[in-house]
């Protein structure tokens, strides 16, 4: 075999794996997450998190990847027929995810502009779902917002132009420019940060520990949440992306690069984002509990209106959201090509097909999100695929690999085969009992919380009418579930892993 596509050099990997990872999880989703479980005490269930399942998984990520050197689909069907199943719906899951991940990476674009001036005048929330996004009522969907569209447009060409390219000359040399691009950018936004006056206060109240949250089932399902979303577990893509490797490859060490660059980078833009809000509560007088948000509320209404008060406010706001593009176009590009894989080895196609098909279907859904509705639709989905596709689909991954294949034995000696750090006993109680035991008891409380409503209102997720949650939650979490069964239905081309998956810039390279 060996005419497929392959990574240049391990480094090419790593960054093309630390590009997939890191991503808008860890600068907008990591900070507001520590912060409302717990401050400094949430790095308990976060390393609990990162070691027991994080880690681990990854190590059995690359390690099917690397040893059936298939896209995800292919390589579960290699573990057991009944399994591709799963490998589709993963794809599925992150084929979802494309199509509203570009329209954030859009809005950054947008913003990045915007801070030149600071054109979201005295009232950023005002701005960002009145004047930029002209938000529709929860339910309705408006006309197309071209401020919007435009720069969504533009994130599918980076991305069709990459893929389009192959892995080496492609997804290898798009990481090569943008994650050291982002780390510099990134280390200049938190010195800014962190010598601005008040950083101190928001530092402190990022790191004060509330031990009391320790013992809050809740916090440490935030905590594997933020783990799964962050290190792009159970997305099909680490899968994929360690079938490129080369035969001689260090798996387990790379896992652990892998892991710790991401937590590092995690950690650093908590230090920013709350040196920032520190800033922020000491210029209004304010705590910094009042200032802080999560996701979209965090980057694109709070940060603008801290970013106008800064000095520099436009190169701060620029480097800022700019970082936010860069980190959201690696992990873009990662989050596709899980089905660009598929697709060339499920229907024996070029690349080029693939991603003018693959790619091309997920722009034109993700115009959906694109119109005066789309926030809240994004909201909408993001929260049912993270919940029941993404942690979903990583506990019928591991139930089904280590429960009813028991096939951990065999990818510890392969890991342990080519690495050199072995793995003990640890990986597979940590994969065989601890993540299933928690990913269960996660969806329990996920569901309890779909059936009950919020907590202290009862009202059902974000407050949207129950038709609009079933329609685009529901449908679409279930959906990815059928379209992953719908897939396993037409046989794989002979020598699928083979056939047409090496593109002709990459030919030669695998020998
Ligand atoms: N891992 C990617 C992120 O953090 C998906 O955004």
């Amino acid at each position: 075999m060996e005419n497929r596509s392959q990574w240049g050099t391990r480094l090419g990997f790593l960054l093309a794996a630390m590009g997939s990872a890191i991503g808008l999880g860890n600068i907008w989703r990591f900070p507001a997450t520590a912060f409302e479980n717990g401050g400094g005490a949430f790095f308990i269930p976060y390393l609990f998190a990162l070691l027991t399942a994080g880690i681990p998984l990854l190590i059995l990520e690359y390690t099917i990847g690397h040893k059936y050197r298939g896209s995800a689909p292919r390589s579960y069907s290699k573990i057991s027929k009944g399994m591709e199943w799963i490998g589709w719906w993963q794809v599925a899951v992150s084929f979802v995810i494309s199509t509203y991940y570009p329209i954030i990476i859009a809005w950054a674009i947008m913003y990045s502009y915007f801070s030149f001036g600071q054109q979201w005048g005295s009232d950023a929330t005002a701005f960002f779902v009145g004047d930029y996004l002209q938000l529709a009522d929860p339910g309705t969907f408006g006309s197309m917002v071209p401020k919007v569209l435009f720069p969504v447009l533009a994130v599918w060409l980076i991305v069709f132009f990459f893929l389009g390219k192959g892995v080496r000359k492609g997804i290898e040399v798009a990481n090569k420019i943008f994650i050291p691009t982002l780390i510099v950018i990134f280390l200049i936004i938190v010195v800014r940060a962190v010598t601005l006056p008040g950083a101190l206060q928001g530092l402190d109240a990022f790191f004060k520990p509330d031990w009391s949250s320790i013992t809050d089932a809740s916090v440490w399902v935030a905590a594997y949440g933020q783990i799964f979303f962050s290190l792009s577990i159970a997305f099909a893509i680490m899968i994929t992306y360690a079938s490129y490797l080369p035969k001689k490859s260090d798996i387990t060490n790379n896992a652990f690069i892998t892991g710790f660059a991401n937590s590092s980078f995690e950690l650093l833009a908590g230090i920013g984002v709350f040196a920032t809000l520190g800033f922020m509560a000491s210029q209004s007088g304010e705590a910094v509990s009042d200032v802080v948000a999560g996701g979209v509320g965090l980057a694109f209404m709070v940060f603008p209106e801290i970013i106008s008060q800064m000095p520099m406010a436009g190169l701060f706001g620029f480097l800022f959201f700019a970082s936010l593009v860069l980190a959201g176009l690696s992990s873009m590009i990662s989050i596709s090509e899980t089905y660009i894989a598929g697709i060339q080895e499920k229907f024996n196609v070029s690349r080029g097909k693939a991603v003018a098909f693959g790619g091309g279907l997920a722009a034109v859904f993700s115009l959906f999100f694109a119109n005066q509705g789309g926030l809240n639709l994004l909201d909408t989905v993001d929260y049912f695929i993270n919940s029941y596709g993404v942690a979903l689909a990583g506990l019928f991954e591991v139930v089904a690999i280590a429960w009813f294949a028991k096939g951990l034995k065999d990818f510890q000696a392969h890991a342990d085969g080519v690495s050199d750090i072995k793995l003990g006993l640890w990986w597979r109680i940590c994969l065989g009992i601890i993540t299933p035991v928690v990913l269960g008891y996660m969806m329990f409380q996920n569901l309890k919380t779909e059936v009950v409503g919020d907590p202290e209102t009862g009202a059902p997720y974000g407050g949207y009418p129950l038709e609009f949650l079933f329609t685009y939650g529901w449908v679409v979490a279930i959906g990815a579930m059928f379209v992953g069964a719908l897939m396993t239905v037409k046989k794989w081309p002979k020598n699928a892993s083979e056939a047409k998956l090496h593109d002709s810039e990459d030919e030669g390279v695998a020998k």
